[in-house]
């Protein structure tokens, strides 16, 4: 029966415009390669596909089917997805040269209807000494460190793939191009004997079962003959909207091709359900209706009453969010939470309702993100408890149930900090998908924005960075002292906010406990140039991992650099060697730097260097840190006489164009995620 339905829009282009999914009429056209089925809207000849969708079949070769010379395996209409072949990346000891080989690459599917899917792929990495990067748009994103130390090797376990070995990531959303590249700090020249090659590769996950033999052998390249499949969804648009276009699907109790015109015998067809008794199963005399038996009612409200159609929808998904945000509450420990409050009766903390949040941030819109922090997006609030003071509103990456209780644990011990120095948690709302965290505003932009991204040097005295780096040191070690200890795990200068007067606020909490959610085994935690080395190795976050990433801030203030130069070696090595050499005056900042104060300099440098040491019994506490950097705060006061007016510098009397206001400071949206991965050079010794 020649009936069609309008096929379900999945997703709108670029906001509002509806489109119809049935396109053209497909001609006479070959409809497989290489065993490979390749259904409308793509094709092989531009007249069987629509643009951006014709293929090649490499009939003189292989007779394999290729989109811009990568290989394709499969091609879902349903999911809008097709599987590609993507090569692995090597980086092998040669024994010939003694040196080593290394086999990058780049796939780039700019300007085309195809992007990576983040769900179905993990960014994966095998080898016994081994750091891969995620490279996108010449960017670092994301790395993945495999290591096994001698005595690890037993450690190994099959299906396993948490760091020793192999290690696997998430990627960013909506990539369309990247590319993988290692460390050449990490490589097997030592250990060629045990393992002669690290790889990496964007792997679909389904498809990655980690066997013991992969990080000693060949025998991961040669599972995918040197090319992993690949999950990348396709939908139909126009590349220059920035939203995804959208995919069609048949209405219910119709199959076929829903981008087929109705005409064509492959388009959408009434399934005769009388036809096949075994999966609709009927009692009594079977007469096919139009469309599924028991969505006859639903069809004829569809047909007959489109607009009541769209309402019922609205009203169905209306009920929907109603249940989900009680299940959310629940999953989210909601219940355990308030139970806690209940008992802790001093409690200032605000559980929101999901409609607030959404009027606060104006169903988040896209100009309420004032930042991208590893743990999540923070939008810009306002009229919160009818109160006119903004707030910032933090929508955390994931949830993890398993980690429930620590997390409600810690949202009400966060609750109750009531520190100048640290950004104070004021509410959360537990009844969407994701937790999302209340804080207070913090107006002035991140010590990251002051030391990197000012020209005035004014506006950075030694008495400022010292009284920030204090005032830091203080939050963290009240953080560090709780009966229930909370470590930071992220420190770093665009988590140290700054507010009036330059008060540190430190930032980026609450989400921490949650953030291995994602169902991603997100290993290491953290942000590249500020990993503690020892954490890495043990995968176990202590105090002194913050005290070690704070020794890297204290660096920052001393030489306005940052923690990784572009050729990606480490701040902190490149000082702890001048260190040794006696050099390191070299590296200091010249706004800083004069004769009468080269010894309190000294003292700063030996302080950053103690914080950096590589066991972590070695680092002090960060209580004693915050006396020291008092102490070195007060004499360059007696130096200098009385703070001149620190009252009086403004951030945005500065030269600079952005005066845009800032929560956490990486507003790169991809940079934020370089969260991971390691510290080389430390490493390596
Ligand atoms: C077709 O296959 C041959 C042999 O495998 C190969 O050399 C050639 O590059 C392929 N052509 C395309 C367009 O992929
Ligand atoms: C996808 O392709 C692979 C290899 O060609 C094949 O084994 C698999 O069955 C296909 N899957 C689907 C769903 O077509
Ligand atoms: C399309 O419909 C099929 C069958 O009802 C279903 O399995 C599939 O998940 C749907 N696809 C999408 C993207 O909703
Ligand atoms: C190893 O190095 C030698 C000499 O540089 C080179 O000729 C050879 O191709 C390399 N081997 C591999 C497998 O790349
Ligand atoms: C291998 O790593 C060692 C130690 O990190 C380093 O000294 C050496 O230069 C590296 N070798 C290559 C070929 O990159
Ligand atoms: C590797 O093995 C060879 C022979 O088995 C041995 O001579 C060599 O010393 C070993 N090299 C290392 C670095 O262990
Ligand atoms: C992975 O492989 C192991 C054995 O090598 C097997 O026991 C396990 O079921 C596999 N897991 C998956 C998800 O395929
Ligand atoms: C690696 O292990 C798998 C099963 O665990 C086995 O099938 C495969 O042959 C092994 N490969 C090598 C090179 O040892
Ligand atoms: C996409 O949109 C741009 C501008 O909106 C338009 O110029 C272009 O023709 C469109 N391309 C397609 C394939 O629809
Ligand atoms: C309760 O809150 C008040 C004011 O916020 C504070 O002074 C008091 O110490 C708190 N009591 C307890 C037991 O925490
Ligand atoms: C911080 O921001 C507030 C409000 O935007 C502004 O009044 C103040 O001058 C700023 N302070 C500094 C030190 O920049």
């Amino acid at each position: 029966m020649p009936f069609h339905m309008l096929a379900s829009l999945l997703w709108l282009c670029c906001g509002g415009i509806a489109a119809y999914c049935s396109a053209a009429s497909a001609a006479i056209c070959v409809r497989s390669c290489g065993g490979v089925e390749i259904p409308y809207p793509f094709g092989l000849d531009p007249a069987c596909a629509l643009p951006g969708f014709k293929l090649t079949c490499n009939t003189t070769g292989d007779g394999k089917l290729y989109y811009k010379g990568v290989e394709l395996l499969n091609i879902s209409l349903t999911e809008g997805q097709v599987r590609m072949r993507m090569d692995i990346a090597t980086y092998c000891y040669n024994s010939t040269s003694g040196g080593m080989n290394s086999m990058s690459w780049l796939l780039n599917l700019k300007g085309t209807p195809f992007r990576l899917s983040d769900f179905g792929n993990k960014f994966t990495a095998i080898g016994c000494r081994t750091l891969a990067y995620l490279i996108v748009d010449g960017e670092l994103t994301t790395g993945c460190t495999a290591t096994c130390k001698a005595n690890d090797l037993m450690k190994l376990t099959d299906s396993v793939c948490i760091g020793i070995g192999c290690c696997q990531m998430a990627i960013p959303g909506a990539l369309q191009s990247y590319g993988v590249t290692f460390d050449s700090s990490f490589n097997t020249t030592e250990i060629y004997n045990i393992s002669r090659c690290s790889y990496a590769a964007l792997v679909e996950a389904s498809s990655f079962n980690f066997s013991r033999n992969y990080s000693v052998s060949s025998a991961f390249n040669d599972h995918y003959h040197g090319q992993a499949p690949l999950l990348v969804d396709w939908a139909i648009g126009n590349d220059t909207c920035n939203v995804v276009g959208y995919i069609c699907n048949c209405s219910k109790g119709f199959y076929g091709n829903p981008y087929l015109k109705p005409e064509d015998p492959d388009s959408c067809q009434d399934i005769d359900e009388c036809k096949e008794p075994n999966k609709y199963p009927c009692h009594g005399k079977c007469m096919n209706k139009v469309g599924g038996i028991c969505a006859t009612i639903l069809l004829a409200l569809m047909s007959l009453l489109g607009i009541e159609w769209i309402k019922y929808k609205q009203r169905m998904k209306r009920q929907d969010i109603m249940k989900k945000r009680g299940e959310y509450f629940h999953l989210h420990g909601g219940q355990l939470l308030t139970d806690m409050m209940n008992i802790e009766n001093n409690i200032s903390f605000k559980l929101y309702d999901r409609d607030e949040i959404e009027l606060a941030t104006k169903g988040f819109d896209k100009t309420s993100i004032i930042g991208e922090g590893g743990q999540g997006i923070v939008f810009k609030g306002y009229n919160l408890d009818q109160v006119s003071n903004p707030v910032a509103i933090k929508k955390c990456k994931g949830f993890d149930e398993n980690s429930r209780t620590e997390f409600t644990q810690e949202l009400l011990i966060l609750s109750q900090v009531n520190h100048e120095n640290i950004v104070k948690l004021l509410g959360c709302c537990l009844q969407f998908e994701v937790p999302f965290l209340v804080y207070e505003f913090v107006p002035n932009k991140t010590l990251h924005y002051l030391f990197h991204s000012q020209n005035d040097p004014s506006i950075r005295p030694l008495e400022i960075r010292l009284k920030v780096a204090a005032e830091s040191a203080e939050a963290f070690s009240y953080l560090h002292s709780l009966d229930h200890p909370i470590l930071h795990g992220d420190v770093k200068s665009t988590n140290i906010l700054l507010s009036n007067n330059f008060i540190a606020k430190i930032s980026d909490f609450g989400c921490s406990k949650i953030r291995a959610a994602d169902g991603h085994n997100d290993v290491v935690k953290g942000t590249i140039g500020y990993l503690d080395p020892e954490y890495l190795l043990k995968f176990e976050l202590t105090d002194k991992s913050d005290v070690y990433s704070f020794g890297v801030v204290l660096l920052e203030l001393l030489t306005r650099r940052t923690p990784l130069s572009n050729q990606k070696v480490s701040l902190a090595s490149v000082f702890q060697e001048a260190m040794k050499e006696g050099l390191f005056l070299e590296l200091i900042d010249t706004e800083i730097l004069h004769e009468d104060n080269m010894r309190l300099i000294s003292d700063l440098a030996r302080l950053a260097c103690q914080c950096l040491a590589m066991t972590s019994e070695s680092r002090p506490t960060m209580s004693r840190i915050a006396e020291e950097l008092r102490r070195i705060e007060k004499q360059v006061r007696q130096h200098r006489g009385v703070l001149t007016s620190i009252s009086s510098l403004s951030l945005s009397a500065s030269s600079s164009a952005d005066t845009s206001e800032h929560f956490t400071g990486e507003t790169n949206g991809y940079n934020s995620l370089r969260r991971v991965a390691a510290m080389s050079i430390e490493f390596a010794r």
